[in-house]
């Protein structure tokens, strides 16, 4: 028996690496068509956005470039209370630009609410929104997010960049964690 190994602690797989991949070659495709002579800015959203941007946009053949930004929720706990801190801010001037904000999750969609109203205060070209899973929760909020990756059930997942504690980012497929995990 091998060393213990962070994949054990998951009850479920949702998407493996190779269905999250699989998907993200589709989406790349549609992306090229629409940016292919727009030199599309991709503002991740650290940390969870990490893996989606890198492979997302080696999935793409167009030009694009990359900036980060760093949120955080004020609010206790696991619930999203929409009112956010910038910890780090763009690089890049967006004035003009095509934008297309990567995420790793939404859930109720707050935060991304917030994102997009100072992100158009900004007056980019064009603004859209491309996340690698979506919860139900966020069609209580009307946030347009024109490319989702998968809609999945409201559970707690982890790996592809989503952590638990600061956890399992690392793990290449996601899934729901076990419950030892929490205790
Ligand atoms: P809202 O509710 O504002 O929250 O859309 C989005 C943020 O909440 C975190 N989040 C998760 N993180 N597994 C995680 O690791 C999950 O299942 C999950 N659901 C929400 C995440 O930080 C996201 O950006
Ligand atoms: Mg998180």
């Amino acid at each position: 028996m091998d060393a213990s190994h962070i994949a054990d602690d998951l009850t479920h797989v949702l998407y493996t690496d190779a269905q999250i991949q699989a998907r993200l070659a589709e989406m790349a495709v549609e992306l090229d068509e629409v940016y292919k002579d727009k030199n599309v800015l991709m503002i991740g959203v650290l940390n969870g956005a990490v893996m989606v941007m890198a492979d997302l946009s080696r999935h793409m053949t167009s030009h694009v470039e990359n900036d980060w930004m760093a949120i955080s929720s004020y609010g206790s706990g696991t619930q999203s209370s929409g009112v956010v801190r910038i910890l780090k801010d763009l690089n890049t001037d967006i004035h003009d630009r095509h934008v297309l904000v990567v995420e790793d999750i939404i859930d109720t969609g707050l935060t991304l609410s917030y994102l997009i109203s100072n992100l158009l205060s900004r007056e980019p070209a064009s603004l859209e929104v491309m996340t690698m899973f979506r919860k139900p929760d966020a069609a209580n909020n009307d946030v347009e997010v024109k490319y989702v990756g998968f809609d999945i059930p409201n559970e707690f997942v982890v790996g592809y960049g989503l952590d638990f504690a600061g956890k399992y980012r690392n793990l290449r497929d996601v899934g729901t964690l076990a419950p030892h995990v929490y205790s």
